[in-house]
Parts: structure tokens; C-alpha cells; sequence
């Protein structure tokens, strides 16, 4: 069905965030209209949606690439569904196919039932892979590969200390690292021991009780935490290593190593990487809370930590 036709007509539920300040708990669902397809963009009817918790943090959130404000917005950046719609000259994709992939900061998302989104960011879902685990890798797997093997230029026999290992970005890191052929020290909560030695680290570091650099020198530092614990970890690579930020510019530089900041870009092949391991029982997903999108509100807010990928699904 092509909803591009009758769009102005046309309605979808969506969660909405219009108070900055709210954060979460100003999410509300609301009746959107169904967005149309740009040059190169695809509609997908959104089946299942990641969510990361400081997306509400993230100016992108709330002001376009010229700074002008954009909300009410439509949170959620990864998503699982089904393509609806062909923009003007969009290839590669075809209406009915299965996709999944990251969706642009500056745009609505997909917490949603439809969504507008350039075709060079999504990959084809193969038919065995449940859209709830294709919505929780693209912004988790796609941000481990590109800081593992871009970034970090990881190589087997190197030895890698791993923030927030049980996390949902830290336990994609783990696993490729291990896969990968290096040395693997995880990190995180006292509670979150076997979870990261489930996931394939040689040793874990409790950052509440044990000393952090008693974990020794490491080729490369996968820091999801900042603060305090990335600048102890700084002193912690080796010569010639890397230390490795999602959170932001690097306060604390290593002596005699690189430092790098990244935000994760949209990468079919890449994307392909990762579910093929899925699929072949190499990758295990991170997968903490499951919701409707009816119950997404209170889903997203809970009570106590998050374990893993919180995952929306938009349509039974
Ligand atoms: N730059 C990028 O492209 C990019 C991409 C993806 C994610 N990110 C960022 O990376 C961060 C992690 O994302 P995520 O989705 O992996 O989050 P997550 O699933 O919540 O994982 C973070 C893990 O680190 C643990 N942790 C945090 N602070 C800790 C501390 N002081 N001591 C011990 N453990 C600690 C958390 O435990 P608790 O839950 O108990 O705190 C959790 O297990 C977020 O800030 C996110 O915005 C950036």
C-alpha cells in the first residue's frame, strides 16, 4: 500500500516528547501523521524500535541540523519492520522487504508506527531473524564494530578492558573482541559478574569494589561510562594503544596513545556482519524489556536498573 498517497489523511500512534527538561517522563503518545517518503528515503511499517535512555539528552532530540527547535519529536533511533513506500529514486530497496537499521538523529524516529528514513541506512532483515532482535542491534552492534575495528583498529592477541560490559553496547563489544581474538577484561556493577563472563570476557572488573588498575596495561580502552573511570583508564593503555569514547570528547588522553570520540553512522554491510552472527549463534543479543507501544510509556520508565536493550513492539 502506497500511504504516500493519502498521507495527509492519514494517522499514526506515536510516543512524543515535547519537554526537554521532563525527560522521559514526558514522553506522551499521541496521533502523528503518517510521514512521506523524501528523495532516497523508504516508509517502513515499524515493527519493533530500540530505544536508548539518554536519547532525551542528545540535542538532535530537539533541534534540527540548523538549530531551530523540531520538537514535538518522535524518539527511538533503531528499528526492525517492513517497507511500505519507495521515495523519488530510491534503489536497493523494495516495498514488502524486511529491513532493519539506524534511523537519523535529527529526524522523526521510530517509536512509531511509520517511519521516513534514507534507504542507505537500513539492511535487509533476513526472514529468520524476529524483528524484536533486529531492532536491538543496529545502534549496539554498528556502534561495537565501528569503536572495535575502525576506531580502536583491533587486532587478535591484543588485549581490550571493556566499560559497562553487561550493557547493551558493552556486551556487543565484548563478544566481537572475544570473537576477534583478543584479551577481554569487562567491567561493570558487582551484580553484573556472570553476565559479562556469559558473554565471553576473560576477567571482570566490579568498578564498586575492586581497583580498576589492578585490571593491568591494555591494548585498548571501549569506554561507555566517562567521567571518573574513563580517566583512570586513560593511564591504563599502552603505548602505541587507543582509548575508545562514546560519551563524548576524552578529558584525560593516554601518554603514549591515541584517543577517539565517535558517534555511530549507518552501515548496511557492516549491519550484515552482525546479523549474520546473530544468526549463526556467534552474537548473542542484549535484550532487557520488551513493551507494546500502548505500554511503551511506563515501560520506558522503570522502576529500577535496565538490564540490556529496551525494545518497543509497535506491532504484535
Ligand atoms: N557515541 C555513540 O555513537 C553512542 C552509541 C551508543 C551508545 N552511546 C552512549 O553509550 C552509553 C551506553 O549506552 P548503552 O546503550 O550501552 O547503555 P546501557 O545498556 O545502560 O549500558 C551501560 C552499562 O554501564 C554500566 N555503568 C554505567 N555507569 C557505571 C558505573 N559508574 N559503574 C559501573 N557500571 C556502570 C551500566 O550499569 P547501570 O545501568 O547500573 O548504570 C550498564 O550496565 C550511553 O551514554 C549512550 O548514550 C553512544
Amino acid at each position: 500500500m502506497d500511504f504516500n498517497k493519502n498521507s495527509n489523511s492519514k494517522t499514526m500512534k506515536a510516543v512524543v516528547v515535547t519537554d526537554q527538561a521532563a525527560g522521559i517522563a514526558g514522553m506522551k503518545l499521541a496521533d502523528r501523521p503518517i510521514p512521506k517518503a523524501a528523495i532516497n528515503d523508504v516508509i517502513v511499517q515499524v515493527h519493533a524500535s530500540g530505544f536508548v535512555p539518554t536519547e532525551l539528552e542528545w540535542p538532535s532530540t530537539w533541534a534540527n541540523r540548523t538549530g531551530l527547535n523540531r520538537a514535538p519529536s518522535i524518539p527511538g533511533h533503531e528499528l526492525a519492520g517492513v517497507v511500505t513506500a519507495l521515495g523519488y529514486g530510491t534503489t536497493g530497496l523494495s516495498v514488502g522487504q524486511r529491513v532493519f537499521g539506524l534511523a537519523d538523529w535529527y529526524r522523526d524516529g521510530t517509536l512509531a508506527e511509520y517511519v521516513a528514513i534514507e534507504a542507505r541506512n537500513l539492511a535487509p532483515l533476513p526472514g529468520d531473524v524476529d524483528f524484536t532482535v533486529g531492532a536491538s542491534l543496529p545502534i549496539s552492534g554498528l556502534t561495537a564494530w565501528q569503536g572495535l575495528f575502525q576506531h580502536g583498529r583491533l587486532r587478535a592477541g591484543q588485549s581490550i578492558l571493556v566499560h559497562g560490559a553487561a550493557g547493551a553496547v558493552g556486551s556487543m563489544v565484548t563478544q566481537l573482541a572475544r570473537e576477534a581474538g583478543a584479551y577481554v577484561i569487562g567491567t561493570g556493577r558487582a551484580a553484573d559478574r556472570q553476565k559479562v563472563i556469559g558473554f565471553g570476557a576473560h576477567e571482570f572488573v566490579d568498578l564498586e569494589n575492586d581497583v580498576l588498575e589492578d585490571a593491568g596495561g591494555v591494548d585498548l580502552v571501549f569506554d561507555v561510562i566517562g567521567g571518573d573511570v574513563q580517566k583512570r583508564s586513560a593511564g591504563m593503555v599502552k603505548a602505541g594503544g587507543t582509548l575508545v569514547s562514546v560519551v563524548g570528547p576524552v578529558e584525560v588522553r593516554p601518554a603514549d596513545g591515541l584517543a577517539v570520540d565517535f558517534v555511530v553512522e549507518a552501515d548496511r554491510a557492516q549491519l550484515g556482519e552482525i546479523v549474520q552472527r546473530v544468526r549463526d549463534g556467534r552474537l548473542q543479543v542484549n535484550i532487557g524489556i520488551t513493551a507494546s507501544l500502548d505500554d511503551a510509556l511506563a515501560a520506558l520508565n522503570p522502576n529500577g536498573r535496565r538490564k540490556g536493550k529496551s525494545i518497543i513492539r509497535v506491532r504484535q
